[in-house]
């Protein structure tokens, strides 16, 4: 099944050639004069084509007044100048065949705006329209933009496990994994025997893939990985996913400020690429999700991001006019209210926080020499808030021991984590990237569920 891609048809204006398209049928309108013009959209772009479809072709009466949207179609034809406003070119069809009925009286996806609640209950669905076209497509160009910039710089991209027996964050928030009988769980001295489990211990879905990154930095140099991780955490938000991906570059050699120059360049470098090739659908979202989108984009590529201390942000956050609904005091982690007031009222641009409080950053961020912060960098943007969140790592072993026992976790568990502190130990540093909320940075989508294909939510599992 040979066929032309509308993307470039579109693209080549080649009048005259002679071409097979398939796609979906977004409207049809008939016309006095004996034809119908159909638009075609086969997801290779934001636009469609019209195909015009004459009475004299067989099946004119019996199926081209039949069509209608989401039904699929062949069309072989060719490529006429189009009198019309808005396309350059359309297709002149010789033959046009139906591939797939949609009933219009239970087809749930009608040329009306639907709502994106509505749209997440059909998962299957609504790629076919619009924006969740633009939304795959904008993230596929972002996926390609990410191993290009890192492959540029001489990264090795690095495949960590999905199943693993750490809890990197050490919050505890981990998706249990299992081969038992949930029915007949086997019990020793009144608790799970997990030595009768696959793994003989137990296992758990990873929250990062940052304590295998650091084994292979310190190996490699630099690498990076970029993966699903998953989070049992019950937060029913707009900003986050029980399944999401995560870019995690690592690299050996490197401080903090080595750290948060790479994600700053990281984030410009993506951004620059998706306004280059994602003109089309760049422009939908400007008009149609976030009029300012564009804007808030340029403005970020072309300043450089606020540097500042989580001392000197809380500061600025206590002389604050505004009510926040959560308090700020040294020592407590910041909500997204003051993180976005931050961004979006004080600095008006992305702001990197480092050096946080001990407590409220995990075991394995460097001690700065004041003993009671980390150097630990959030990197934040407006409407978002936390988008990036890293470190330099704590690289010596007495002090790793020692905050692995104070946050509660087992030495043991860590055995090899604690070694690679012993032999060769060597400054390092890294970062994780949530790739859901760059994407709803840069498209304007003001809820993660629908920049990601797929939603795994409290409740959510379905597709
Ligand atoms: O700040 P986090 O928890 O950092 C880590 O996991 C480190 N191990 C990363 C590293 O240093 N290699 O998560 C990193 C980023 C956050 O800044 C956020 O953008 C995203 O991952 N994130 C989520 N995105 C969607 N849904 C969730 N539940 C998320 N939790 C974190
Ligand atoms: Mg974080």
């Amino acid at each position: 099944m040979k066929r032309t891609r509308i993307a470039q048809v579109l693209a080549s204006e080649d009048i005259g050639a002679k071409i097979t398209v398939m796609g979906w049928v977004r409207t049809r309108r008939d016309s006095k004069g004996g034809f119908s013009f159909i638009e075609v959209n086969d997801g290779s772009s934001l636009s469609g084509i019209q195909i015009i479809a004459d009475k004299k072709l067989p099946n004119y009466e019996s199926e081209i007044l039949k069509l209608q949207t989401g039904c699929s179609i062949k069309a072989v034809g060719t490529v006429v100048a189009s009198p019309g406003k808005g396309q350059k070119v359309e297709l002149q069809a010789e033959e046009l065949e139906v591939l797939g009925w949609a009933d219009p009286e239970v087809y749930p996806l009608q040329k009306k705006r639907h709502s994106f609640e509505f749209l997440r209950t059909i998962a299957h669905l609504r790629p076919r329209t619009n924006t969740f076209g633009a939304v795959a497509r904008v993230r596929n160009a972002m996926s390609l933009a990410i191993h290009t910039f890192f492959q540029e710089r001489g990264f090795i991209y690095l495949h960590t496990p999905i199943i693993t027996g750490s809890d990197c964050e050490g919050a505890g928030e981990m998706f249990r994994v299992t081969a038992f009988d949930l029915d007949e769980v086997p019990q020793k001295e009144g608790k799970v025997d997990f030595e009768k489990d696959f793994f003989s211990t137990p296992a758990n879905l990873t929250v990062s893939g940052q304590l295998e990154a650091e084994i292979y930095a310190l190996s490699m140099g630099d690498v990076y990985t970029f993966g699903p991780t998953f989070r049992a955490e019950n937060s029913n938000t707009s900003r986050h996913l029980a399944e999401f991906w995560m870019v995690e570059p690592e690299m050996a050699f490197c401080d903090l400020d080595g750290n948060v120059d790479l994600a700053e360049e990281f984030i410009k470098y993506i951004i620059n690429d998706v306004l280059e090739k994602c003109e089309e659908d760049m422009a939908f979202f400007n008009r149609f999700i976030d009029k300012s989108v564009i804007e808030t984009l340029e403005g970020v590529v072309s300043k450089e991001f606020e540097r500042l201390t989580y001392t000197e942000a809380i500061e600025v956050l206590g002389k604050a006019k505004e009510q926040f609904e959560f308090p700020v005091d040294w020592g407590s982690d910041l909500q997204s209210e003051h993180e976005r007031y931050l961004c979006e009222k004080v600095f008006k641009k992305p702001v990197v926080l480092v050096d946080y409080p001990t407590g409220i950053k995990p075991f394995y961020m460097k001690v700065n020499e004041d003993g009671k912060t980390v150097r630990a960098m959030d990197v934040l943007v407006p409407k978002i808030g936390e988008i990036i969140g890293g470190s330099q790592r704590e690289d010596d072993y007495d002090t790793l021991l020692k905050r692995i026992k104070e946050t509660g976790l087992n030495p043991d568990d860590y055995w090899w984590y604690l070694e690679l502190r012993k032999f060769g130990s060597a400054p390092h540093a890294g970062f994780g990237l949530g790739f859901e909320r760059l994407i709803q940075f840069v498209t304007g989508m003001s809820n993660i569920r629908d920049v990601i294909p797929f939603q795994r939510t409290p409740g959510n599992v379905s597709f």
